[in-house]
């Protein structure tokens, strides 16, 4: 069976998300760069190996890329998911793991990298908003897009209603993109996403609610 391994940083919702999925694999390990991520507590409740690497114990990013690979490495995954993690990874470690990690981006990217995606979307005005999933890459938040889900910004949101309205939609998203790539219809080719032999953008690539 194939295993996977979340790394979290804080609350974990995305990471019960996957966890509750019924993907066909194991989760090997939680690992979370904060030793106070409440995620860590719930994957324990349910009896998954959790691990933390702090990264204010390492003197440089290379020394807790080094650790944290190391800890990714005892658990052999197929495929390692950043679930809210947030910490910027070096170029070293994500070149390592190219090709089998995925994150979820609270934004439509190439729209609104980085943080507060929320108040940065509110702030352009724009009526659109939504979350993505891509492989990562050493560009932050910029690797090749897998998948997207949309959603309105409504009037009188603010960050709190209009995060609550995206993570709705990470939560039924991740877990099925997280699904083609451990059945192995998913993979990166030549830098592009490529699902069921066809490149992406593909029809099936945009996958707003369903699902
Ligand atoms: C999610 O919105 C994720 O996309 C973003 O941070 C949030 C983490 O939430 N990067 P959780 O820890 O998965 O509940």
């Amino acid at each position: 069976m194939k295993r996977y391994v979340i790394l979290i940083s804080g609350r974990g919702s995305n990471m019960e998300s996957l966890l509750d999925a019924g993907l066909p694999a194991r989760c090997a390990a939680v690992v979370s760069n904060r030793p106070d991520a409440a995620g860590l507590r719930l994957a324990a409740a349910r009896g998954i190996d959790t691990a933390v690497v702090d990264h204010t114990a390492h003197a440089t990013r290379d020394a807790f890329d080094a650790a944290l690979a190391a800890e990714i490495d005892r658990h052999a995954p197929d495929l390692v998911l950043l679930a809210g993690f947030m910490r910027i990874l070096g170029d070293a470690f994500v070149r390592r793991h190219q090709g089998r990690m995925l994150n979820i981006h609270p934004s439509l990217l190439p729209a609104f990298p980085g943080i507060r995606t929320h108040r940065q979307a509110l702030e352009a005005g724009v009526r659109v908003h939504g979350c993505t999933v891509h492989f990562v890459t050493p560009a932050l938040d910029g690797g090749p897009i897998v998948a997207q889900a949309a959603v309105p910004v409504a009037a009188g949101d603010d960050e709190s209603t209009l995060a609550a309205r995206v993570l709705a939609e990470e939560h039924r998203l991740y877990p099925r993109v997280a699904r083609w790539f451990l059945e192995g219809r998913l993979r990166l080719e030549g830098g592009r996403p490529v699902l069921d032999g066809e490149a992406a953008p593909a029809g099936a690539l945009h996958a707003p609610t369903a699902g």
